[in-house]
Formats: structure tokens, C-alpha cells, sequence
């Protein structure tokens, strides 16, 4: 396959290296994650023609770690009539679908919402989910002449999430209607043709639209059946402010998605939205998210590209000491970052100086004895820049950007959502990564994971702690 050339050199000081950016254009959800012929793509939300949101197409970019991505042309680009908006795809190896050549390997088939515009001529206004499909492992698509394969006459009904599902030997669709915070399965035997399965809604989750859903089937830790969770994004009602991704884990049979337990944030921090996983990966989903927040994305201070996706991560469950499921994610940390185990002591020491424009990872543990922070200090001599890794008295760990930028920048945003540590183990685990704006932070082995954007601007970092004031 033929990359066009890597995003130019890291000019500018926001850029990250290993989280994935559009070359020089606006971003935002992740969509059609796959692993396919031992590559990694990404395709996403994307305007081709600017640094805001419109013109929605699906960008394309490659990985063959997960670490290292290379930007390919517009892969479903726009039209005047029809947007393309989030969405997902398969390998139909079996080719089902019909749409693939017969004796050679099966299409890739990607579902899309067409938000149709104003300028449609019988469906104005109208969301619907739609094919595009690929017979040269992802390089070109063509649009399905019959489009749209579902419809339900409805404005926000959106972001399909397909996959097989081996008991029933079925494919099934997961969707929303946004509005009416719900879930929507659907099923069929070819891809082409959709009848209904079940809704799914949750009184638990109310603060906002829902949007981008995910069903991932997880290991049991346990061995027996396997476990399913449950993925949705609201906005606003995000675990930090505006924007947000939840779990919540139960059982899949086929047509019905149930649960007891209550919706868990997938992330604590401001910026991890419309998290979804690859198709095509074995074992523990693998996710992204966008590393970005509805309530200020279009103000983040980079140009001409803006936003990325976070690192990804894996997902898997743990059985905690009460009998009950838990959600435990960690990052895929790019193994070139250079990375540095701290000590870190309730007390004054300056543990590092580093440079900021290469990426870093810091690991270590904080005493849950006494409140402290970890600070990186950023700064080149003028105004010094915090970032700030607190805990508190009671065991609580958050993560502070409230004066880690070069100008001000969400004010309202400025905390992750703190993380409720077992005091009694009388430390917690963290594992940093910071690549220029883009941090991801692993607590407790796991337990939590914070995605936090900062824009401090300075090439060198110091890394200090103190004392809780
Ligand atoms: C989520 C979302 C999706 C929609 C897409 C449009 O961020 O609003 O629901 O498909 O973005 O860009």
C-alpha cells in the first residue's frame, strides 16, 4: 500500500509523535478500527477542507504497532448531499454480503451514518446507516449502489458498531438514538438486510446525548462464558465536565444486551471521547478514543491540524475482592519512549529534568500516607507551567491542568475526575506518558485511566514533588 509521506517534521511544539494526528486537518472520532492482514487502521472523522468540524469524511491512516502511524489520502470522502459520519468495519470473509469477487479474499464492508443534508433531495435532515466497501484491503472503497441499508426516518439515529456474533452466526449492529438515549441492536445474515433486535437504554445515564457505541465481548477472568461491556459516549455528562465514555458490563444473547451493574467512566479526564474498539483483534478488545472534548474542541490552540486520538488501550476484567466484575484497561505505550522510575517521596526533590519535545513515560508510586504532588514543570525561563499529579489526605488521585498552558484554555475543565484509591495499600501505581499535548496516565495497576490535553509550549520539563499545600 502507498503511504503519502509522513506528518512532516514535528515543527510545532503541540504535536504529538505517537498519538495520531490528521496531517493538517480537523479530526474527530475514531472510526472503522481494524486489524486486517496484519496492519493496524484507522480511519476518522475528518474535514478535508479545515481546522473545525464539517465537510464530515472518513480520514485514513496505518500502523503496523500502534504507535507509529502513517496518514493515507480521504478514504470516504463527502458530498453535497450526504455526510459521512462515524461508524465501523468488518472483514466479511466469508464474503456474505455478496460484495466481494468470488474465489478471492472476502471485502472489507464499512457502515456509516450518511447524515443527509439539507440539499437531499427525498431525505433531507435525515441519519441512516449506510455501506462503502473495499477489495484491496482498505486502499479504495466504493459506495453501495443500494444505500441506505437501515433506515428509521429519524435525525439522530447513528455511529453503527457491526461485528459477528459466533453463537448465533449472526451479524449484529449496535446503534443509537441519540436523543432518546438508547441503544439499538439489530441483526441480519448478509450485512444488507437489518431487522430489529432489541433497545437498550439505562436510567443511569442521563447527563447528555449518547452517541458512539461499542459492545465488546471480554474474556471471563474466571474462564467460563465470556463477559460483554458495554461502551456509550455522552455529551455532555462526561465523567470530567462536557464530553464522556462509559462502561457498563452485562451479557449479550444474541439480541438483548442486559446488565445490573451501573455504568462506570471508561476514562476520569476531560478528554477521551467516542472510545471504540478494532474488529479483527483476538482476546482483550484494544480501543481508542478521542483525545478531545465537545465543550471546547474547536479552541484547542494547534493549526493547521487539530486534535489526535489517545493512545490505545487494552480492556479487560478483574474480579474484585467483592465478588464483582471491574474494568481494567492499560495503555500500549510505543516501546521507543524513553522512560524513567521515580521515587517519589512525600517531600521536596527535584527528581528529573527533561527535554519536552520528545515524548516521555514516568512510572513510579505515590504514598498514600500523606497528600503530595508530583509537578512536571514546564517552562524556559519565563512563567513556569504545572502540570500536577495530586494525592490527597483520603487516598484521592487527580490530575491538575489548571496551570499547565502557555494562555488560558478551558477554564471550566481543568480536573480529571479523582481517582478513590484503596489507602490501605499504602501506595498507588501510576505509569505517565507525555507525548508534547497529549497526556495518558495509567493508576493502580489499571484501575483508571486519565487522558488530559495540555498546551504548555516549553521545550524543557522539570519533575518535581512537594508536599501537598
Ligand atoms: C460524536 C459524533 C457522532 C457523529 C460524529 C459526527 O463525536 O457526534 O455521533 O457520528 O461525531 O462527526
Amino acid at each position: 500500500m502507498n503511504t503519502t509521506s509522513p506528518p512532516a517534521a514535528l515543527t510545532d511544539v503541540h504535536r504529538p509523535r505517537f498519538h495520531l494526528t490528521a496531517e493538517d486537518t480537523w479530526m474527530n472520532d475514531p472510526n472503522g478500527l481494524i486489524r486486517h492482514n496484519g496492519m493496524w487502521h484507522a480511519f476518522f472523522q475528518n474535514n478535508p477542507h479545515g481546522s473545525t468540524w464539517g465537510n464530515m469524511s472518513w480520514g485514513h491512516a496505518v500502523s503496523e504497532d500502534l504507535a507509529n502511524w502513517s496518514n493515507l489520502p480521504v478514504a470516504l470522502p463527502f458530498s453535497e448531499t450526504e455526510l459521512i459520519f462515524s461508524g465501523s468495519i468488518v472483514h466479511d470473509a466469508e464474503n456474505t454480503s455478496g460484495l466481494g469477487t468470488p474465489g478471492a479474499d472476502g471485502p472489507l464492508v464499512a457502515f456509516y451514518t450518511s447524515a443527509f443534508t439539507q440539499s437531499h433531495p427525498t431525505t433531507p435532515g435525515i441519519q441512516a446507516q449506510s455501506i462503502a466497501f473495499s477489495q484491496d484491503g482498505g486502499a479504495t472503497w466504493t459506495f453501495y449502489a443500494d444505500n441506505p441499508v437501515l433506515t428509521r426516518d429519524s435525525e439522530n439515529f447513528r455511529d453503527p458498531k457491526v461485528f459477528f456474533h459466533r453463537e448465533s452466526g449472526r451479524w449484529i449492529m449496535v446503534t443509537v438514538e441519540a436523543l432518546d438515549h438508547s441503544v439499538h441492536f439489530h441483526a441480519s445474515d448478509d450485512l444488507l438486510a437489518w431487522e430489529p433486535a432489541s433497545v437498550f437504554t439505562h436510567p443511569g445515564l442521563d447527563g447528555g446525548i449518547w452517541e458512539c457505541p461499542d459492545l465488546l465481548r471480554v474474556p471471563s477472568p474466571d474462564g467460563g462464558e465470556d463477559s460483554w461491556v458495554l461502551v456509550i459516549s455522552t455529551n455532555p455528562g462526561g465523567p470530567a465536565g462536557g464530553s464522556g465514555t462509559y462502561s457498563l458490563i452485562g451479557h449479550f444473547d444474541g439480541r438483548r444486551f442486559t446488565t445490573e451493574a451501573p455504568p462506570q467512566p471508561l476514562d476520569l479526564g476531560p478528554d477521551c471521547y467516542a472510545a471504540v474498539s478494532f474488529s479483527g483483534v483476538q482476546g482483550d478488545p484494544v480501543l481508542l478514543g478521542w483525545m478531545n472534548n465537545w465543550a471546547y474542541a474547536e479552541q484547542t490552540p494547534t493549526a493547521p491540524w487539530r486534535s489526535s486520538m489517545t493512545l490505545p488501550r487494552t480492556l479487560h476484567l478483574e474480579r474484585a475482592a467483592d465478588g464483582t466484575l471491574q474494568v481494567i484497561q492499560h495503555l500500549v505505550i510505543p516501546e521507543e519512549i524513553r522512560t524513567l522510575d521515580l521515587e517519589v517521596q512525600a517531600s521536596s526533590a527535584v527528581l528529573a529534568e527533561l527535554d519536552a519535545e520528545e515524548p516521555f513515560r514516568l512510572r513510579g508510586e505515590l504514598p498514600t500516607a500523606s497528600a503530595h504532588r508530583l509537578v512536571l514543570r514546564f517552562g524556559d525561563g519565563g512563567r513556569d507551567r504545572d502540570l500536577v499529579l495530586a494525592i490527597d489526605s483520603e487516598g484521592h488521585v487527580s490530575l491538575d491542568r489548571s496551570s499547565a498552558h502557555e494562555e488560558p484554555f478551558a477554564p471550566e475543565h481543568t480536573h480529571s475526575q479523582p481517582y478513590a484509591s484503596a489507602r490501605a495499600e499504602g501506595a498507588v501505581a501510576f505509569d505517565l506518558v507525555v507525548d508534547r499535548s497529549c497526556v495518558d496516565l495509567e493508576l493502580d495497576g489499571g484501575r483508571a485511566l486519565i487522558s488530559q490535553q495540555i498546551f504548555p509550549g516549553a521545550r524543557t520539563v522539570t519533575v518535581l514533588t512537594e508536599p501537598a499545600a
